[in-house]
C-alpha cells in the first residue's frame, strides 16, 4: 500500500449501532456489512463481541461472510473481552482485534479509578494477549484528545513495543480544534521513537461539528487511518462521516495528495441503506448525501449550472452514485428494461428477486404512472425486506375512519401456514390496525415512535413508515423497529407493524434456541 493511501476503518456497526434506539438484528448488520464491503472500506468494525451473545454471533457471522474487507472486533483491555473478540473473529479471512483503555486523567481517575501506571500495564498486557490471536492488533487511547501529551507519548510507545500495529488516537468527546488535533499527531511523530512501527489512526466525534475537519488535519500531519461511520451516525452528535472524508480526499486530491480504496459511486446507495435500516434519516442539507446536496434552488444558481455545471458544483452527483433517469419507466416497461435500469443504478442480479420486484413495480406503475429511480431503489430494499423468512405476512386490510366515529380496521395475517383475521376499533386508523395485529400475534404493542416520510416528490409519492415499539408482554423493554412502504400510508403503516411483529417473532426464536442451547 502506498504511503499516500488512507485506510478507511468503518465503525457504523459498532460506534454507529451503539447509538441507535433499537438495536439491529444480525441479518440487518450483515446487510450493512455487505454494502460496506462493496463500498470498498478496508476494515469493518463489526461489533463488540463480549457485550452480548447476540453481538458475538453477529460479529462471527460477518467474519464468516465478508471476504474483501478485514473484520475488526472491539475489546476493552480485559482478558475476557480479548478472548471473546479472538474467538468470534477467528473464522474470518482477515481480522483485527481492537482493544482500548482510557488515557485522559479525567477518565483514568474518575472512571477507571486507577493510576496511569496501572493503565499502561493493562494496555500492554492486553495488546500482548491479542497478539496471541492475530498479528493485526489495534490499540486505542480513549479520550486521547484530552490526554496529557507526555502520558499519550508514553502509552503509544509502550503499546507499539507490546505489538500493536495500529495506534488509534480518538477525540472521544469531540473537544479538540483541528490545529490542536493535527498538533497531537505531529508531536507523536516527533517524540515517539518507535512510531514508524505502527499506522496512526484517528477516531473523531462530532460534538462541536469538527470531526471531519479534525480527521483531515490528522492525515495532513501523517495519520494514515480514519475511523468513520456512514452518515456520521454514532454516540451523541455522531462520528466522523465516511462520505465526507472520502469525498474531501477525492475532491481535494490537488491539495492533500491522498487516496482511499473506497468506490465513491457506492456512497449514495450505502447511505440510503444505512439510513433505512437504522431508522436514522439523513438531514436534507447534509454534505454529499443529503437530498439537497446537489440541488440548485435560486434562479442565478440554476442558470449558472445550466450554462456550465462547474459554476456551482465542485463534484458531480454521478461521482457519488446519484444518477438521472434517462428512461421513462411505466407499466408498459418490460422486465428487461427494469433489469437494465437497475444495472445502471449499480444493482447486481443477486441483489434482488426480479420476479417479485417486477410484480411490485407493475402495481406501483399502475398507481403512479411513471416510476423514478428513487422509487426503484426503494422497491429493491423493501421487496428484499418483505421476502425475508417471515412468519407473519399481510393478506388483507380494510380500514374505515372519519371525523365522526372511531376508526375500525379488519386485518388478515398469514401466520406460518394459518390465516387469522381480526377486527378492532381505535382512536385512528393506525391505532385500530395495531389493535388487530396485537390480537392476532399476541404481542401487546406499545408504539414509542411513528414517522411517515415520503421517499420522493408529489402526492403520488411512496410513503415510508417507520415504527418503534416495545412489546408489553416481554420482560425486557427492548425496542423493536418496523418499516413499511406503499403509495398509501395506511398500508405502509400496516406493513411496518407486520415487519415489526416479525422482528419480535425472530427475537423470540433466537431466545428459545439459546435457552435450548443452555439446557434451559
Ligand atoms: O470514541 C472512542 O474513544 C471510541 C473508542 C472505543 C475507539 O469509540
Ligand atoms: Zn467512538
Amino acid at each position: 500500500m502506498s504511503d499516500n493511501n488512507v485506510i478507511i476503518f468503518d465503525t457504523t456497526l459498532r460506534d454507529g449501532e451503539q447509538a441507535l434506539q433499537a438495536s439491529l438484528t444480525a441479518r440487518e448488520k450483515l446487510q450493512i456489512a455487505f454494502a460496506l464491503e462493496r463500498l470498498g472500506v478496508d476494515i469493518i468494525e463489526a461489533g463488540f463481541p463480549v457485550s452480548s451473545p447476540g453481538d458475538f454471533e453477529s460479529v462471527q457471522q460477518i467474519a464468516r461472510e465478508i471476504k474483501n474487507s478485514r473484520i475488526a472486533g472491539l475489546a476493552r483491555a480485559i482478558d475476557k473481552d480479548i478472548d471473546a473478540a479472538g474467538e468470534a473473529l477467528k473464522v474470518a479471512e482477515a481480522f483485527r482485534i481492537h482493544t482500548f483503555i482510557a488515557t485522559s486523567t479525567i477518565h483514568v481517575e474518575n472512571k477507571l479509578k486507577k493510576g496511569f501506571d496501572d493503565v499502561v500495564e493493562m494496555a500492554v498486557r492486553s495488546v500482548k494477549r491479542a497478539r496471541n490471536y492475530t498479528d493485526d492488533v489495534e490499540f486505542s487511547c480513549e479520550d486521547a484528545g484530552r490526554t496529557p501529551i507526555d502520558h499519550l507519548c508514553r502509552m503509544v510507545e509502550q503499546t507499539i513495543k507490546a505489538g500493536a500495529t495500529t495506534i488509534n488516537i480518538p477525540d472521544t468527546v469531540g473537544y479538540t480544534l483541528p490545529s490542536e488535533f493535527g498538533g497531537i499527531i505531529e508531536t507523536l511523530y516527533n517524540r515517539v521513537p518507535n512510531i514508524d512501527k505502527a499506522v496512526i489512526s484517528v477516531h473523531c466525534h462530532d460534538d462541536l461539528g469538527l470531526s471531519v475537519a479534525n480527521s483531515i488535519s490528522a492525515v495532513q500531519a501523517g495519520a494514515r487511518q480514519i475511523e468513520c461511520t456512514i452518515n456520521g451516525i454514532g454516540e451523541r452528535a455522531g462520528n466522523c462521516s465516511l462520505e465526507e472524508v472520502v469525498m474531501i480526499l477525492n475532491t481535494r486530491h490537488d491539495q492533500l495528495g491522498l487516496t482511499t480504496n473506497v468506490n465513491p459511486k457506492e456512497i449514495h446507495r450505502t447511505s440510503q441503506l444505512v439510513a433505512n435500516i437504522c431508522n436514522m434519516p439523513v438531514q436534507s442539507n447534509k454534505a454529499i448525501v443529503g437530498s439537497n446536496a446537489f440541488s440548485h434552488s435560486s434562479g442565478i444558481h440554476q442558470d449558472g449550472v445550466l450554462k456550465s455545471q462547474n459554476t456551482y458544483e465542485i463534484m458531480t452527483p454521478e461521482t457519488v452514485g446519484l444518477s438521472t433517469n434517462k428512461l421513462n419507466l411505466t407499466s408498459r416497461s418490460g422486465r428487461h428494461v427494469i433489469k437494465h435500469r437497475l444495472e445502471e443504478l449499480g444493482f447486481e442480479e443477486k441483489d434482488y428477486d426480479l420476479d417479485k420486484l417486477y410484480e411490485r413495480f407493475l402495481t406501483l406503475a399502475d398507481k403512479k404512472g411513471q416510476v423514478f429511480d428513487y422509487d426503484l431503489e426503494a422497491l429493491v430494499f423493501f421487496t428484499n425486506l418483505d421476502s425475508e423468512d417471515t412468519f407473519f405476512s399481510l393478506e388483507s386490510l380494510s380500514v374505515q375512519s372519519g371525523t365522526e366515529n372511531s376508526a375500525t380496521a379488519t386485518v388478515e395475517l398469514r401466520c406460518g401456514d394459518k390465516l387469522v383475521k381480526e377486527a378492532a376499533i381505535g382512536n385512528g386508523p393506525v391505532n385500530s390496525i395495531c389493535g388487530c395485529i396485537s390480537r392476532i400475534t399476541g404481542y401487546d404493542l406499545e408504539i414509542k415512535d411513528f414517522k411517515v416520510a415520503s421517499t420522493s416528490e408529489g402526492t403520488d409519492a411512496l410513503g415510508q413508515v417507520n415504527i418503534m415499539a416495545t412489546c408489553r408482554n416481554q420482560e425486557n423493554a427492548k425496542v423493536f423497529h418496523g418499516m413499511g412502504l406503499a403509495t398509501d400510508i395506511i398500508r405502509s403503516s400496516a406493513r411496518a407493524l407486520v415487519n415489526l411483529a416479525n422482528d419480535i417473532h425472530r427475537s423470540e426464536k433466537v431466545a428459545q434456541l439459546r435457552d435450548v442451547g443452555n439446557g434451559g
